[in-house]
């Protein structure tokens, strides 16, 4: 029967190898997050690596490996500590990432990592190859795996595939810096479909077909190789139910226990009753602006001061990429802010930033929202930043404020938020003040516009809409054009 491969580096589960035996944690962030969702529907099989590395599996474990990843409905693709070190910290975490969201002082052009990412999109695809066959739909995830499309199509050229990049794509100028950009387009250029969050993404891509390939585009398709490819904007939602209902469930008077975190934050405002919790949550990333944040909040204490003891800003950090050294200097670079800060301005009573760096449940997300009077998100650069769109499902009585910067993808959706450019301090600093202020029944009217925006267009609509698109794709039979 025909069935839906789901291809991503990242599965919805990382295992874990200790004396205990093998743990499935889930995989934090936005694709593994919003795809599992996706996935839960039960007739797809997801492919992509266990996040343990050969060398890490004692002998005579792979099949308890396999088993476990089974449970998920996933099958992996076996990588060495070399090809983890080329292939996902090397080409995809120390130059796309960057490149991609506009660091190109931290992209680094390494022919080593560029041989390794395009050997194991080859073992990608062989896995593929081997588990698929024609008339599945192949829908491959994001900027670790964008040779694979080309990979697949040449041995498999009736199947349908669809490609969907979940960071930014960026203009002309910053991509034509790669020396591997025509190879990369190539390889994307194997798809039915390809998807991204926002239209300017669209477009950046479109124009750097148009330059460096010389392929024939009109409007959003592309004439490549007697296929046409299509190219389109699917800005991803959440699972909206399961973020609300969770909160629902959190808020009811007959709610189970409470967890640790949640009664500390409650002691809080019993402490404060008139104080006000700011919240931000990011994995451990130079594109998610934590440090300029972190100024940003001194500056607002300095220019409000009447709010020292009043406001406590939460940073919920969760370790990242710790193998690559710029995840390492922005590691000291905050714990020496938070210390800095914290040291200036903390009272007997009062802490101005809990800093926690660790992942957490499920069910202490859901009590940092519920909590949190103001979530304050400030990527220098974000494909989309799912955490915006959790923070407005999970406010039941629709009050809070999103404090959203505008270089998101998500702040084209979510207009209704208070936009701010993450390098403008004292704009910030007013917006928190706006935010503070800001009366409950305005708090209401904008969250209720965004929170049924969010509700009909969540994760299982942009996987929908996605995957018709895919379908309609005329898939042959356009005129030959030579490349
Ligand atoms: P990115 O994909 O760049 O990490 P997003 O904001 O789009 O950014 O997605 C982050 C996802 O990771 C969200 O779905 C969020 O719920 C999840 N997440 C973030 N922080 C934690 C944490 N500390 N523990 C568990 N999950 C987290
Ligand atoms: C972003 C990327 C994903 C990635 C996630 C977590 O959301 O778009 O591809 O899986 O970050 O990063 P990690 O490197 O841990 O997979």
């Amino acid at each position: 029967m025909a069935k839906t491969i789901i291809i991503s580096n990242r599965l919805p589960v990382q295992l874990q190898i200790s004396k205990e035996g093998i743990t499935a944690l889930p995989s934090v962030g936005g694709l593994a997050t919003g795809m599992k969702s996706v996935h839960s529907g039960g007739d797809s099989v997801w492919i992509g690596w266990s996040g343990l590395t050969d060398e890490e599996i004692p002998e005579g474990k792979e099949k308890e490996i396999d088993k476990a990843l089974a449970g998920h409905g996933s099958l992996q693709v076996p990588l060495s500590k070399e090809e983890v070190d080329g292939f996902y910290f090397g080409f995809s975490n120390r130059t796309v990432w960057p490149l991609f969201h506009y660091f190109l002082e931290y992209a680094e052009f390494e022919l080593k990592n560029w041989e390794i990412y395009r050997d194991v999109n080859q073992k990608f695809a062989d896995v593929v190859l081997e588990h698929s066959e024609d008339g599945d739909t192949i829908w491959v995830h994001d900027y670790q795996l964008m040779l694979l499309p080309d990979m697949i199509r040449e041995k498999r050229p009736e199947v349908t595939i669809g490609f969907f990049l979940h960071i930014p794509f960026p203009s002309f100028e910053i991509f034509r810096t790669l020396p591997w950009r025509k190879e990369i387009l190539m390889g994307l250029l194997g798809s039915d479909l390809i998807g991204f969050h926002t239209y300017d993404y669209e477009r950046h891509f479109l124009s750097s077909v148009r330059r460096l390939t010389g392929i024939e585009v009109s409007y959003n398709e592309i004439y490549a190789d007697n296929r046409i490819v299509r190219v389109d904007s699917f800005p991803m939602g959440i699972d909206y139910k399961k973020w609300h209902q969770a909160a629902l469930k959190h808020d009811s008077p007959k709610s189970s226990e409470q967890s640790d975190l949640q009664k500390r934050l409650d002691s809080h405002r019993e402490l404060t009753p008139e104080g006000k919790l700011l919240l931000s949550i990011d994995r451990l990333d130079y594109t998610k602006g934590i440090a300029k944040r972190l100024h940003a909040f001194k500056y607002f204490l300095d220019k409000y001061p009447e709010y020292k003891e009043k406001v406590r800003l939460i940073i919920l950090a969760v370790p990242s990429r710790a193998n690559v050294p710029q995840y390492q200097l922005l590691k000291s670079e905050v714990d020496e802010l938070v210390g800095r800060i914290n040291g200036e301005f903390a009272t007997v009573s009062w802490t101005p930033i809990w800093y926690f760096y660790r992942s957490v449940p499920f069910e202490n997300l859901i009590d940092l929202y519920t909590s949190s009077d103001i979530a304050w998100l400030t990527p220098i650069r974000d494909g989309m930043n799912l955490v915006a769109k959790e923070y407005i499902a999970s406010r039941t009585d629709q009050t809070g404020v999103l404090i959203l910067s505008e270089m998101a993808g998500a702040a084209n959706e979510m207009n209704e938020a208070l936009l701010i450019n993450p390098n403008n301090f004292e704009q910030i600093a007013d917006t928190i003040y706006q935010a503070i202020n800001m009366p409950i029944e305005e708090q209401q009217a904008r969250n209720s516009l965004l929170q049924n925006r969010l509700e009909r267009y969540n994760v299982e609509k942009w996987a929908n809409d996605f995957m018709t698109s895919l379908k309609s794709v005329p898939s042959k039979g356009v005129a030959n054009i030579t490349l």
